[in-house]
């Protein structure tokens, strides 16, 4: 989702980091954008780019680009099934010589769910540290941002979520939309664990867990998890908490332990563990300042 950055005047005390030598510089930095935004654009992500490179000196950081122009990189957030995005986002990692050692994460909206699905499936070059802003962990229950689809899906805005919902699983819609792949319906736990070909697979839901999943995710120091307080565009907005709707309804929330989530086992150890920061601010989906997104990702988990 395409957002902009509030500017604030404060000036964020910038300790250049200590060391940066030549075989040891600081850690990379991967970024994958939401729906509707890219790589590089000047008003969102190649701005926080240019935050990130002011902060830590030294940093490589790696935006990922999806197609080979930044009109395609918009429509793969859309249009390219986002198992193949994943696959290729691990490919251009793998062959980033820079990355070879090791890099921390950050994904901005859809972005978050599918960097998850990279250290999960991908763990070499190992990921450090995942910074999941306005992720959907458990999917959502209402397209976001609808207006903002492609024509050829335009008529699914006029429909309401269990209309949606009737025909979000067939082939036609799940192999081509890139939302309807991480659509979770709590009324209709059955058919979301049998037809969603992203969201569902990647949490472990349904008879043949992954263990290489849960193996792979614990790898991660640290998953850290933001939610946007007010968010109007992630339904429900905890699922940026890894939280969604109790099954078989769709008001109560409940947190990923009171759920049949495959993944809640090690979700829970990670807890225990220390492993899973809790973040939320108040504003919309992805409304943050500078100020904000220093103190509280930069500092805390893009330094080391
Ligand atoms: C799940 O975790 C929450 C904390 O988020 C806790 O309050 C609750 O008791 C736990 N529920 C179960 C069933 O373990």
């Amino acid at each position: 989702m395409k957002f902009l950055v509030a500017v604030t005047l404060a000036i964020v005390g910038s300790a250049a980091s200590a060391s940066v030598g030549l075989d040891n510089g600081p850690t990379p930095v991967v970024m994958w954008h939401g729906m509707g935004d890219t790589c590089c654009n000047p008003m969102s992500l190649g701005h926080i780019q240019k935050w990130i490179e002011r902060e830590v000196p030294g940093v490589y950081v790696h935006s990922l680009k999806f197609g080979k122009t930044v009109i395609q990189d918009e429509e793969s957030g859309f249009l390219t099934p986002v198992n193949k995005q994943v696959e290729e986002a691990c490919a251009t990692i793998k062959n980033d010589e820079k990355l070879k050692n090791g890099y921390n994460a950050v994904g901005f909206s859809q972005g978050g769910q599918f960097l998850r699905a990279v250290a999960q499936r991908c763990p070499d070059p190992p990921m450090k540290n995942l910074v999941s802003v306005g992720g959907q962990h458990q999917g959502v229950y209402g397209i976001p941002q609808c207006e903002k689809l492609p024509a050829v899906f335009q008529f699914l805005c006029t429909m309401g979520r269990e209309a949606i919902s009737a025909i979000v699983y067939t082939g036609l819609v799940q192999d081509h939309l890139v939302q309807a792949q991480y659509w979770h319906d709590p009324l209709h736990h059955d058919k979301y664990v049998q037809h969603s070909q992203f969201i569902a697979e990647i949490n472990n839901e349904g008879p043949s867990p992954k263990d290489e999943y849960a193996q792979n995710l614990m790898k991660l120091q640290k998953l850290v998890l933001v939610m946007f307080e007010d968010d109007n565009m992630v339904e429900p907005r905890e699922s940026s908490h890894f939280k969604f709707y109790k099954e078989g309804q769709s008001k109560e929330v409940v947190d990923f332990n009171e759920s049949s989530l495959g993944l809640k086992d090690t979700l829970q150890k990670m807890r225990d563990e220390g492993k899973i920061d809790y973040l939320s601010t108040p504003g919309d989906h992805l409304q943050f300042t500078e100020t904000w997104f220093l103190q509280n990702v930069v500092d805390k988990y893009l330094k080391h």
